[in-house]
């Protein structure tokens, strides 16, 4: 992997992802792209060009133009924007990722795009879930995400393309707030927490939800893309977790640095029953086996590490 195009650069992942691309790869060897010019410092000046993911023709001429080696297809709704609009989700989050696995194999690119928890319902096992499993989700982002998987594992099995994926659990960081997630409370907990000292919760007291700090993520999406393929039996999508948290033991992390935090609940329930639909903590021993997945934050050092960054915002 050298010369990678992203779709989706300004979402949650995309965001740190690009940066992070660019610091390991070189800033010319990185192309961000959206639906949207970015606002962000880090971005503006820099090599981005605007991409909806469902015009195919604009994504094949920026590929043949800027001739990368791999794509990273971003672009999609979340879980609880997905459920408001599911039309709509599956235009963008199914079509999007057509036109993206078409371009790989086309241009020959490596490709990498993430599927989630979300890629599991109500009948997989909710503990330890295994990476093979029964696969039944009841939102349409799950059924996105099924989907996709499959479409990915058809395309390397059909046509070769080296399409490799992780399912995310949430995913937690200071630099970009996600949008339209079941998992965002555990992001606003802690701008809340420092914001104005409290946090009311859309989702429930005792529901455990899988997550990961994002440096763990990205660091996940590399390692997995620069494995030698000969070491992956599976490819899409790998279970990653770096723990399995609710909002309660969220909240007594916090007030180990601010001890008046308060929480409360007001649980909405579209959200709370997507979450009640997912695994409660996914088993990700072949992410480990396969490419060497290795999370370095546990619930403790994020909370720490999310603190201090929001803090010094
Ligand atoms: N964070 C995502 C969501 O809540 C899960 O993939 O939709």
């Amino acid at each position: 992997m050298e010369r990678i195009i992203i779709t989706g650069a300004l979402g949650q992942i995309g965001t740190e992802l690009t940066l992070k691309l660019r610091e390991k790869y070189g800033e010319e060897n990185v192309l961000p792209t959206d639906i949207k010019p970015p606002e962000d410092e880090n971005l503006k000046g820099k090599p981005f060009e605007i991409l909806d993911v469902r015009d195919q023709e604009r994504m094949k001429e920026l590929v043949s133009e800027f001739k990368p080696d791999t794509i990273m297809h971003m672009a999609a709704l979340l879980s609880a924007t997905a459920e408001k609009n599911p039309q709509f989700a599956w235009e963008i989050n199914m079509g999007g990722l057509m036109n993206a696995l078409e371009t790989a194999r086309e241009f020959d690119l490596k490709f990498f795009t993430p599927s989630s928890i979300g890629a599991f319902g109500p009948s997989t096992p909710k503990e330890n879930t295994p990476q093979v499993t029964i696969q039944r989700p009841t939102t349409m982002y799950g059924v996105n995400k099924v989907a996709g998987e499959l479409l990915c594992d058809y395309y390397h099995e059909k046509f070769g393309v080296d399409t490799r994926g992780v399912r995310f659990p949430g995913l937690i960081s200071h630099v970009k707030e996600p949008g339209g997630g079941t998992t965002d409370y555990a992001v606003e907990i802690y701008f809340e927490a420092l914001r104005s000292g409290r946090y009311t919760s859309f989702i429930g007291k005792s529901t455990n939800m899988d997550m990961m700090y994002m440096d763990d993520a990205i660091d996940a999406i590399i390692k997995l893309m620069e494995a030698d393929p000969a070491q992956l039996t599976d490819r899409n999508a790998f279970n990653v977790s770096a723990m399995s948290i609710n909002p309660e033991m969220v909240a007594n992390e916090i007030r180990k640095h601010i001890p008046d935090f308060e929480l409360d609940y007001d649980v909405d329930p579209v959200r709370q029953g997507i979450a009640e639909s997912w695994p409660n903590a996914i088993d990700s021993t072949e992410a480990k086996r396969q490419w060497g997945f290795d999370p370095r934050y546990d619930l403790e050092k994020m909370t720490e590490v999310m603190l201090e960054a929001i803090r010094n915002k």
